[in-house]
């Protein structure tokens, strides 16, 4: 690949939409289970490495929960938001929005949502004191697969938090297949009468038909995932229409078997289609690419142009939820860096 490219891609002060702060990396996996004193899952780093293997989306859920059942205290939920603002100086990442699912994999446990919270908060102060400019937001991820009842009732106890981390939007994660957006549409509707920004993932293991029914019956800004909208072209057309924003995860669906291979990923396809997409890690930890790895591998295998690479970094910055704000650092920096 050029090698100015793979320069900009990993220079250029990027933005990133789609990535589950949940899915811990196997050293705060190993961390947490030696310091709460959890035996059984594993003995060793080496172990925690080793645990992230999967198929499937549900074999991958179940892994991602049992790491993840080594999340106890306010101190781990810190320590995760500082690892999380470390990766982003590390990929010149200057903002990220941060999804985190209190049902799936909090909730069940019996930690209270103040513990989740206070760590955020306490983590995201740390974080602003030990890295300069970088800016964290937060989505509240629903439990696509729990009544839509109970994620009313959670919705109405998270809004008293909403002064104590920047928790922007409502999303939608967990097993698709089975589990249509529109069961949860009176929560997404509760959402917005709140002010949430809307987003979910749709799209990822279920076809078209997932998408549609989503856009039916709920007011999303944004889909998360929604690579399968690329199988209808009318579908296509009322993304574009809408300007929703697809916030694409290839490394991600390449793991979990959505897609074959990078080879089969079909962002060129998205790009010459008039749909807004962005390029995203989903669980770094789990599918072994970050954000600048996956636009990296895209830009390789199918030979990206600069101004397609341009597009999609830039995408992350027009139509994320803080509204603009850092498109203006990423276009400062384009020109002083290409003259673009
Ligand atoms: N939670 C974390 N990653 C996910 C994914 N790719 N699909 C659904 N739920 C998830
Ligand atoms: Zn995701």
């Amino acid at each position: 690949m050029d090698n100015n490219l793979k320069k900009l891609i990993i220079e250029c002060p990027k933005a990133e939409l789609h990535y589950h702060i949940d899915c811990i990396s196997p050293e705060l996996f190993w961390k947490f289970s030696q310091r709460n004193g959890i035996k059984g899952s594993v003995e060793s780093l080496q172990d925690a490495v080793e645990f992230f293997n999967f198929q499937t989306l549900d074999e991958f859920l179940t892994v991602m929960l049992t790491a993840i059942s080594s999340i106890q205290t306010e101190n781990d939920f810190a320590d995760m938001v500082i690892e999380c603002a470390h990766d982003m100086i590390e990929q010149n990442i200057i903002y990220r929005e941060v999804m985190f699912d209190y049902t799936a994999c909090y909730g069940h446990r019996g930690i209270p949502l103040n513990t989740v919270i206070n760590g955020f908060s306490k983590g995201l102060k740390l974080a602003k004191q030990r890295y300069e400019n970088i800016d964290i937001r937060f989505i509240a991820n629903l439990d696509r697969t729990a009544p839509v009842n109970d994620n009313c009732k959670y919705i109405n106890e998270l809004v008293k938090y909403r002064d104590m981390i920047p928790l922007i939007a409502v999303g939608m994660d967990m097993q698709e297949i089975g589990h249509l957006a529109h069961k949860q549409a009176e929560a997404f509707a509760l959402a917005k009468e709140y002010g949430f920004n809307l987003t979910g993932h749709v799209g990822e293991v279920v076809g078209p038909e997932g998408i549609w029914d989503a856009l039916q019956s709920i007011p999303l800004d944004r889909i998360d995932h929604g690579v399968r909208a690329v199988e209808d072209e009318k579908l296509l057309e009322l993304l574009s229409e809408k300007e929703i924003l697809l916030t694409l995860c290839p490394a991600s669906n390449i793991s979990l078997g959505v897609y074959p291979s990078w080879g089969t990923f079909p962002i060129k396809k998205l790009l010459n289609s008039e749909v807004k997409v962005c390029i995203n890690s989903d669980d770094p930890p789990c599918f072994h690419y970050d954000l600048t790895g996956n636009m990296i591998k895209i830009a390789e295998t199918f030979d990206l142009s600069q101004p397609e690479v341009i597009e999609l970094i830039r995408n992350s910055f027009v139509f994320n939820f803080a509204g603009k704000e850092h498109l203006n650092d990423v276009d400062t920096w384009l020109k002083k860096t290409h003259q673009i």
